[in-house]
């Protein structure tokens, strides 16, 4: 029997434990069946489907765009896809801001037609309240501070978080109130990392996933296709390990069958029927 055969399904109870022993807790984007599959053989905690997708699946800006129906259809496809890793859908802008009722409303919608298992909010603690109900009608919800892209033009640019003390004041504010609504988990994106480990001590049941965040949080998220290589040209971020080249391999192959095809080596006999 595999390593992964072996391996039991991941729930938000496994963050907490994880947290508790001080087990490192690995996440990763996903936003379709073939790739949730070969993730989820991998043993990482929880495939999150993002809203990043705008950007590496659409080719949009910023994550402004992508949609409630797009975003239940990636989820649903990474869903079909994943048997062990917990499985969480990101709530895409103006999914939840306008009211808590609408954030209920779609937070359902990821785990009655997309097949989530948890959703993700931005927002620290004006979203608070939102947040509490909607964990509160049975949803877990993964929080997310620091630098929100939903928010990047009230930034005004990917700019690191948690410099200034009131900075730092608000995002341990905000973490230890997103902690007493009951997020199980929390993305902390490109911050200090002595905010985020200073989150990260203070926070006794939710358990930090950083992402250009640093060393010290309970675990660490990154997309997927930028530890493949499959990014915009130019684009890397200090937090991003090259794990993989794909865009050569994948040239290299389309080019061979662009070239079989117009030579007349493919299809063979022994490919036809
Ligand atoms: O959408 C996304 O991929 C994210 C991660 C960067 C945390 O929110």
């Amino acid at each position: 029997m595999s390593v992964v055969h072996k391996r039991r399904k991941t729930t938000i109870n496994t963050f907490l434990q994880k947290k508790a022993q001080g087990e490192k807790i690995a996440v990763l984007t996903a936003y379709d069946y073939s790739m949730a599959r070969l993730l989820d053989q991998t043993g990482v905690d929880a495939l999150l489907v993002g809203d990043s997708a705008a950007n590496v699946v659409h080719g949009y800006g910023s994550t402004l765009p992508v949609s409630m129906d797009v975003m239940i259809a990636h989820t649903a496809a990474v869903a079909r896809g994943t048997d062990k890793a917990l499985v969480i859908a990101d709530m895409p802008f103006m999914s939840f801001q306008p009211s808590t009722e609408t954030a209920i409303l779609n937070a359902g919608r990821f785990l009655k037609e997309g097949g989530a298992e948890a959703v993700k909010i931005e927002g620290g603690l004006e979203m608070v309240p939102t947040i509490r109900r909607v964990i509160e009608c049975g949803i877990p919800v993964m929080g997310h501070i620091g630098l929100t892209p939903q928010s990047i033009h009230r930034f005004g640019g990917p700019k690191v978080q948690g410099r200034e003390e009131r900075s730092k004041h608000y995002l341990l504010e905000s973490a230890l109130a997103l902690e007493d609504a009951g997020c199980f988990a929390m993305v902390l994106e490109l911050m200090e990392s002595g905010i985020s480990m200073q989150i990260t001590k203070a926070l006794k049941t939710t358990a930090t996933i950083g992402i250009g965040a640093g060393p010290d949080c309970d675990g660490q998220v990154l997309v997927i296709n930028d530890i493949l290589g499959l990014r915009e040209p130019g684009f890397k971020p200090r937090f991003v390990r090259d794990y993989a080249d794909l865009p050569p391999i994948i040239i290299e192959a389309a080019s061979r069958f662009v070239g079989d095809v117009r030579s007349g080596k493919y299809p063979t006999k022994d490919e036809s029927f």
